[in-house]
C-alpha cells in the first residue's frame, strides 16, 4: 500500500501527513478528508449571499540531485514538470526553453560561468539577474527591479518558471516578485546556502523585510520546484554553515533526537568538511551524516509546514527561536545572521524550559555544549528583557491572545506553552546572562 510506480526507475511512496499529541508525523497511505470546492447560498430578506469554500492545492517538488549545472542534467530545465505526459511532449519539442535567472552576486562570481555553460549547451534563450541580494537589501524596490527585467524579457507565464539561484534572500526576493508577476507565475528555487538548503527551500513562503520589520510583505506561494545541490555548500563560508545549523538544531530539539545526536557527535565534522566528501582524516563517514543530517531536518520541515502551508494554525513547532529573533535580528542588523539570531532566542528559551521543570539541568548544559560545537553564538547583548518582552506582547496580539511558545522537553521532543510566568521569564533571563554572558564575549573575541 502506498507505493506508485511511475517510471521503471522511480518508486513514489505516497505519505499522509497526521497530527499526532501537537505535532505532524508522516504516515503511510491516503488520507480521508479530501474537500471540494462548494458554495453556500443564503437568501434573507436584505439578499442573497453566497459563501465559497475553495479548497486551493499546490504541487510541488523538493528534489536532491548531484551535479545541478552538469550539462546532461535536465533538472534544472525541466525537473519541476510533474506530469508525465508534459514532460514526455517537453523532451520531444522542439521549441527553444527560455527562462529568467535570478542570482545571487556573490553566487554569480563563483558559480556564473558554469551556469552560462550549462545554458548555452541546452540551446536556452536566457537572461541572468545578478543582484546583490543581501538582508539590507531584501526590499520592495529589489522585488520591483526584478519584475521590471522579468518583464522586459517577456515570458510565458504559464511554462517558462523564474529560476532563483541563491541564498534565503535571494529565494525569498524572487518567490514575491513572481508571486505577484500576473498573479502568480511559477518558480524554481536553487538553494546555494546549508540554510536555505534545509530551511527556505521546503515550504511556501515568501517576503522582504517592510517598515523595519523582517519579512513583513510576502505571500505563500510555494516554488514549483526546488532543486538541492549539496555541492554548492562547499563555498558557503564557515560562519554560515554554523548559520544553517542552527535551523536544523530547531528541528532536532522540536522533533529529533537522532538528529540532535548527530549534530553533538558530528557537528564539528560537518562544520570542517561543509556537508562534503572528505578524503583526509574523516573520510565516508561525513558523507553519511551529511546526508543523514539534512534528509531529516528536511522530511521534518515538511512534516511540519506541508499540512500547515499557510500558517492557519498558530500553534507550530517550527517557530521555536523565531518568537524574539526577528526583533533582535533587526536590532543589530547586519551584526547576526538569522540562523545566529534563531540560536540566541533558542538558547535563552532553553533556560526557560530548564525553568519551567520540562529540561534537566543535563540536557541544559548538553544543549548548549552542543549550540557552543556548532560555533554559533548563545548570548548577545541587545537581547534584553525588555525586548523578549516586547517580543512576547507581540505574539500575543498576532497569534490569537496565547503566546504559543514552543518549548523543548527533553531532547528531541517539545511542547506549545501558554502559561509561562514572568517570575519564570525574569529567573532564566537572569540565569541565562549570568552563565552565558562571559562565555559569548570570550568566544567573540577569539
Ligand atoms: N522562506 C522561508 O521559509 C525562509 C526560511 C528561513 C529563512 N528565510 C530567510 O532566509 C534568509 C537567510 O538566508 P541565508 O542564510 O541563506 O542568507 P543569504 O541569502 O544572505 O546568504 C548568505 C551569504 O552567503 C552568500 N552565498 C550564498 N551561497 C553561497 C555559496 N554557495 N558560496 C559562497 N557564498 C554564498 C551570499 O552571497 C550571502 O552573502 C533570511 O532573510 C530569512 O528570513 C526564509
Ligand atoms: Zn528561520
Amino acid at each position: 500500500m502506498g507505493k506508485v510506480k511511475e517510471d521503471s526507475n522511480e518508486n513514489k511512496t505516497e505519505l499522509s501527513l497526521v497530527r499526532v499529541k501537537g505535532t505532524w508525523k508522516c504516515k503511510l497511505g491516503k488520507s480521508d478528508s479530501v474537500s471540494a470546492a462548494k458554495i453556500y447560498e443564503s437568501i434573507t430578506e436584505k439578499g442573497t449571499s453566497w459563501t465559497v469554500v475553495s479548497p486551493i492545492v499546490f504541487t510541488y517538488k523538493v528534489t536532491e540531485t548531484q551535479d545541478l549545472l552538469d550539462p546532461s542534467n535536465n533538472t534544472l530545465l525541466l525537473g519541476h514538470i510533474t506530469d508525465p505526459q508534459q514532460l514526455e511532449d517537453n523532451k520531444k519539442s522542439n521549441k527553444q526553453i527560455k527562462r529568467f535567472l535570478v542570482v545571487d552576486q556573490d553566487v554569480y562570481k563563483i558559480y556564473g560561468p558554469k551556469l552560462t555553460k550549462y545554458l548555452e549547451a541546452n540551446n536556452v534563450l536566457y537572461k541572468i539577474l545578478a543582484l546583490p541580494t543581501t538582508e539590507e537589501n531584501k526590499s520592495m524596490k529589489m522585488v520591483l527591479k526584478i519584475l521590471e527585467e522579468v518583464d522586459n524579457f517577456s515570458l510565458d507565464r504559464r511554462t517558462e518558471p523564474i529560476i532563483a539561484i541563491g541564498g534565503g534572500v535571494c529565494l525569498d526576493i524572487v518567490g514575491l516578485a513572481a508571486s505577484l508577476y500576473r498573479r502568480r507565475t511559477p518558480y524554481i528555487r536553487v538553494p546555494t546556502t546549508l540554510l536555505s538548503y534545509i530551511d527556505a527551500s521546503i515550504g511556501a513562503k515568501t517576503g522582504v523585510n517592510f517598515a523595519n520589520c523582517k519579512n513583513k510583505l510576502g505571500a505563500y506561494i510555494p516554488p514549483a520546484a526546488s532543486f538541492l545541490d549539496l555541492s554548492f555548500i562547499q563555498t558557503v563560508p564557515r560562519r554560515h554553515i554554523s548559520n544553517g545549523l542552527a535551523e536544523m538544531l530547531k528541528m532536532a530539539l522540536m522533533k529529533h533526537r537522532g538528529l540532535f545526536e548527530l549534530l553533538e557527535t558530528h557537528g564539528r565534522m560537518l562544520l570542517d568538511t561543509k556537508f562534503q566528501v572528505d578524503n583526509g582524516v574523516y573520510g565516508r563517514n561525513c558523507l553519511q551524516a551529511a546526508s543523514q543530517s539534512t534528509r531529516i531536518a528536511i522530511v521534518t520541515m515538511l512534516e511540519e509546514l506541508v499540512p500547515n502551508l499557510w500558517e492557519d494554525d498558530l500553534n507550530r513547532l517550527v517557530d521555536f527561536g523565531h518568537l524574539i529573533s526577528p526583533a533582535l535580528e533587526m536590532k543589530v542588523l547586519p551584526s547576526l545572521l538569522h540562523g545566529e539570531a534563531v540560536n540566541i532566542d533558542m538558547s535563552y528559551m532553553v533556560y526557560v524550559s530548564k525553568e519551567s521543570g520540562l529540561l534537566t539541568e543535563g540536557e541544559k548544559q548538553r544543549i548548549i555544549s552542543c549550540m557552543v560545537g556548532l560555533e554559533l553564538p548563545v548570548w548577545h547583548e541587545a537581547c534584553t528583557m525588555e525586548l523578549i518582552q516586547k517580543s512576547l506582547n507581540d505574539r500575543l496580539k498576532h497569534s490569537g491572545g496565547l503566546v504559543r511558545m514552543p518549548l523543548p522537553i527533553g531532547l528531541g521532543e517539545a511542547d506549545i506553552c501558554n502559561d509561562t510566568s514572568c517570575e519564570i521569564l525574569d529567573r532564566a533571563y537572569a540565569k541565562w546572562c549570568d552563565e552565558l554572558s562571559v562565555s559569548s564575549d570570550s568566544n567573540s573575541d577569539s
